[in-house]
């Protein structure tokens, strides 16, 4: 097993999906709306450019979404005269950041810290102009996208234990480098890391319609790293672990509660029952930022998206035109079908109602 030091000098990723550029205080994302067909960066300068970018899905994948919103406060206070006037800013840039999704708990999570360490910058006196909270938020997005990259490595190298030579792998949505930011991942840090360590693996993609995060993003992600990876429809799940093709399930997650109920893309509780009933084992790699340890399954709200997205493949009409539909976009995995949940900080398997808080307890 690497060391995390010696993983960093082996794995380097190859796609950066966020960056913050200095000279005119923009951040660049790779629009994960036109991939893989097109490789378009969008410049965002403002909580509300930031939200909408979010909102459209142009970033998306919870830790991803998580690091622009704490970007997307940095932006926020760039007009800022005074430090009043930018706690105003902030307090008001909050609010329009966590409406623009609802399900992925990163996203709140980075603007509550953000705000609460301006709030004890200035309070303690810490930061006396704009441009010192300035600077100060800027580390501190950039502390959270470092974490975020160890994290990853530390659970790919925890998710190795899981990954035997010649295993193949079944995904949900895409859980990889663009949906975190950082080029490495949740669910793909294992497949990643022991491809870099010339452990033979492979990864099977549903395409995780109707947003196709599998075939559009998933499978350009893995291609570009050199990963086999094989596509098929969302409806050859159930087929693809019966007959045998598949070692175990790795997922990500939006929310984790603490209970260890798993809210992820729409489609991951069928791959998990399924799973279960045929004894592969089914694990979810998420950062300890994906727990939301005070909210209960009834208080979270799922996603639901444009009815387009369900009568249209990429703006082709597939349905009668004004066929009523219903398009939630994540769905919740009851722990009885989670076999252990990998974190940065370790394995955790259940009973998750008490191994949770012990692990990921802040
Ligand atoms: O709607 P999306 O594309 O933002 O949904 C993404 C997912 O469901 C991912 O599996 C999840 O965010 C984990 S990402 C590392």
């Amino acid at each position: 097993m690497p060391s995390l030091n010696e993983l960093k000098e082996i794995f380097k990723p190859k796609l950066i999906p966020i960056s913050w550029e200095e000279q005119d205080n923009s951040l660049v994302l790779l629009d994960q709306s036109a991939l893989p067909f097109e490789t378009v960066f969008v410049k965002v300068r403002t909580p509300e450019e930031v939200a909408y970018a979010i909102k459209t899905m142009k970033v998306r994948g919870a830790p991803a979404i998580g690091i622009t919103a704490a970007y997307g406060m940095i932006t926020a206070i760039l007009k800022s005269s005074s430090l009043e006037e930018a706690m105003g800013s902030l307090f008001k840039a909050k609010s329009v950041l966590d409406s623009s999704r609802p399900t992925a708990v990163n996203l709140s999570w980075a603007t509550s810290h953000m705000l609460s360490l301006s709030k004890k910058l200035v309070e303690e006196g810490k930061v006396r102009r704009v441009e010192e909270l300035l600077a100060e938020l800027k580390a501190e997005a950039r502390r959270i996208f470092d974490q975020e990259l160890e994290a990853e490595l530390q659970m790919g190298i925890y998710g190795l234990e899981k990954i035997d030579e010649g295993d193949t792998v079944l995904t949900q949505c895409n859980a990889g480098g663009l949906a975190t930011g950082t080029g490495v991942g949740t669910a793909l840090a294992p497949v990643k890391v022991a491809h870099a360590l010339g452990i033979k693996v492979s990864v099977i993609a549903p395409e995780t319609r109707p947003w196709l995060q599998g075939s559009r993003l998933t499978v350009y992600e893995l291609m570009k790293e050199g990963i086999p990876v094989k596509l098929i429809t969302d409806t050859a799940v159930g087929l693809v672990m019966f007959k045998g093709m598949v070692n175990s399930v790795m997922v990500g997650a939006d929310r984790i509660l603490s209970d260890g109920h798993v809210y992820n893309k729409i489609g991951t509780f069928k791959e998990a029952v399924i799973a279960k009933e045929l004894g592969i084992p089914f694990y979810v790699l998420a950062p300890v930022t994906t727990f939301d340890l005070k909210n209960k399954v009834e208080d979270i709200r799922i996603e639901e998206r444009d009815p387009n997205e369900v009568r249209t493949v990429r703006g082709v009409p597939i349905a009668p035109e004004g066929v009523e539909v219903y398009n939630p976009v994540f769905d919740v995995t009851p722990p009885k079908y989670v076999t252990a949940i990998i974190t940065e900080r370790g394995v955790i398997y259940p009973p998750f109602e008490r191994n949770v808080r012990k692990t990921v307890g802040r």
